[in-house]
């Protein structure tokens, strides 16, 4: 279970406090997924950076799974990222210094949960076995895409939090690659927060959400 208790963020603008989250309150089962959509700048980054422990609200308090976030000192905030959460960027952010396949193995060897057979089955699962030993520069964006989901599962992660995983690539392709996703979170029984500006993305959640004057608004399936 992952809950949200009045939670508040607002950002300061010169002499003008911005409130980005506004009094939110609610939770999502675990090993669901989730789709948040809402307007640019209406905070989705930064409810996922909430989410990350990454930032902190200014009141209220996240719990996941039986841990309370919000309280976490810095070294436990790591912990807690490290071993917990998996994240797809905008950027991908893979590291370019690395191969595709040392790309893959770089967080679970630090989180010892080395598994070679089961990123096997990712690489084959996304499409990516011809790419192992080549640098993420010399991928397509739609390539790079698939070695991050990959990277984002590789060490068997609770929750992933994904922010507009589509990057700036709008075709039909980079869509199935999220379906994929949607597919492996279910079957590896990982939940899934994805942040999309793409409405049939956010109708593939079980759980779909806009975010609009700093509040989680459900989004039916019928009304998108
Ligand atoms: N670190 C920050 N400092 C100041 N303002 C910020 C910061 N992060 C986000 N904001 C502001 O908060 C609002 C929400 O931003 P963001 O969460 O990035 O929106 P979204 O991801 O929905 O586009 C925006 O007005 C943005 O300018
Ligand atoms: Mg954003």
């Amino acid at each position: 279970m992952i809950a949200l208790q009045n939670v508040c963020k607002s950002f300061q603008d010169g002499d003008v406090k911005h409130a980005v989250i506004k009094d939110l309150s609610l939770s999502f089962p675990q090993q669901s997924s989730i789709s948040i959509t809402g307007a640019s700048g209406s905070g989705k980054s930064t409810l996922l950076h909430l989410l990350a422990a990454l930032d902190t609200p200014d009141s209220g308090s996240i719990i996941v799974d039986d841990l309370k976030i919000t309280e976490l000192s810095t070294k436990q905030a790591d912990e807690y990222r490290k071993h917990y959460l998996g994240f797809v960027f905008q950027r991908f952010n893979l590291i370019d210094c690395l191969s595709v396949w040392d790309n893959l193995c770089f967080s679970a060897r630090l989180t010892k949960r080395f598994d070679e057979d089961y990123i096997d089955s990712l690489v084959q699962r996304l499409g990516i076995e011809d790419l192992k030993h080549k640098l993420p520069q010399t991928l397509s964006g739609g390539e790079q895409q698939r070695v991050a989901i990959a990277r984002a599962l590789a060490h068997k992660p609770k929750l992933i939090l994904a922010d507009e995983p589509t990057g700036n690539l709008d075709d039909k392709n980079s869509e199935n690659v999220v379906q994929l996703l949607f597919e492996l979170c279910e079957t590896l029984q990982t939940t899934l927060i994805l942040v999309t500006h793409s409405q049939p993305i956010a109708s593939s959640a079980k759980l779909h959400y806009c975010l609009r004057d700093g509040q989680l608004h459900p989004q039916s399936r019928d009304t998108g």
